[in-house]
């Protein structure tokens, strides 16, 4: 339980800089009208279906997730906030991956970019930031 924590803490700076590359490198090859592709896109969609395994799983044994106490804060963040904007970005994420792939190369990077920056925008709101008292730390 520990470890699985510690991996899906740990492995959040994988997702945020794999998706921050990803959104950078969408904004320059869409300003360039470049076509072709990048790696990054596909690496940045694997880390968060990995980060998605791995919440699923915590989400069946945590002690965090508890509906019964949901008048709580920190109980409240993980039973739902956390679980569904986490699950919507991934959506938004995995949605756009799939359509950058069908659509024509001139809007392929453009695609990523517009689904790509709001999968992060919402993963960057609904980590538990120590800073926000809810019971996670950095790592
Ligand atoms: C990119 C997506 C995600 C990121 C970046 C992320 C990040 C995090 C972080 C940083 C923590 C705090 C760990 C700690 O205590 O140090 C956490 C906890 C947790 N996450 Fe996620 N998460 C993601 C997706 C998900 C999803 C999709 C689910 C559920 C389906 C989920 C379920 C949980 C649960 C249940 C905990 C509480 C674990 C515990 O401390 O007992 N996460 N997550």
């Amino acid at each position: 339980m520990n470890a699985l924590v510690h991996a899906h803490s740990g492995l959040r700076y994988v997702v945020l800089a794999l998706l921050i590359a990803a959104v950078g490198i969408a904004m320059a090859k869409w300003q360039n009208n470049e076509s072709g592709d990048s790696k990054i896109y596909t690496f940045a969609l694997i880390s968060c279906h990995i980060q998605l395994l791995l919440g699923l799983v915590l989400y069946f044994i945590s002690p965090k997730v508890d509906f019964s106490m949901m008048s709580e804060k920190l109980y409240r963040f993980f039973t739902v906030e956390h679980t569904s904007m986490m699950l919507v970005a991934i959506i938004l994420i995995t949605i756009g991956r799939v359509r950058s792939r069908k659509v024509e190369a001139g809007i392929k990077h453009r695609t990523i970019l517009f689904y790509y920056g709001m999968g992060l925008v919402l993963i960057v709101a609904a980590i538990p930031w120590p800073f926000r008292n809810l019971g996670a730390g950095w790592f």
